[in-house]
């Protein structure tokens, strides 16, 4: 089996491999802590989903590498293939800020389990988000958080340019 076929690890379970130490908590981690605030932004995000095809609605919330959180939504279309989701509207958002360095995206809907980010997301992401760890949860159970590395998601993606060239 491929390393790449790990199974994903639930951010809130006690971490078999960290141990408890300075700025992390009982239970959890550091980035316990950042996917919890990140999950809570994705759900406020969620709220202002523009869906009333689908009436799905998806919240997605990036933290960026100086410690901002860059929120967004699903934005549907009437002619269906131009909708947007969640994870691209805050990646779109993020960039043009000027933001490009990525540690986490949280990503929440009403789904069991989370919802997992598209095949398209997923290429934008292995692209400008490539260090991000993706985190998601149902917006019913938002301590259940799954997480999940852009490599997890996509293995073996297409990039032109290598990684020093971004
Ligand atoms: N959607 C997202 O926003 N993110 C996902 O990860 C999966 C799907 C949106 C697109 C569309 O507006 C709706 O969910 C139904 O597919």
């Amino acid at each position: 089996m491929a390393d790449t076929e790990k199974s994903p690890r639930k951010a809130t379970a006690p971490s078999r491999r960290r141990t408890r130490g300075p700025g992390r908590g009982r239970r959890g981690t550091i980035s316990d802590r950042r996917a919890v605030r990140l999950v809570r932004a994705a759900a406020a995000a969620r709220v202002h989903a523009v869906a009333p095809y689908s009436r799905f609605q998806v919240g997605a919330a990036l933290l960026t590498a100086d410690g901002e959180v860059v929120t967004g939504a699903n934005v549907e279309s009437a002619s269906y293939g131009l909708t947007c989701c969640a994870e691209r509207v805050a990646l779109f958002k993020a960039l043009t800020r000027g933001h490009s360095r990525f540690v986490g995206l949280a990503v929440v809907a009403r789904l069991p389990g989370g919802p997992m980010p598209c095949g398209a997301c997923r290429q934008l992401l292995a692209e400008y988000a490539p260090a991000a760890i993706v985190w998601v949860a149902d917006s019913q159970a938002p301590d259940r958080i799954r997480r999940f590395t852009v490599r997890d998601l996509l293995p073996q993606a297409f990039l032109k340019a290598p990684p020093n060239r971004r």
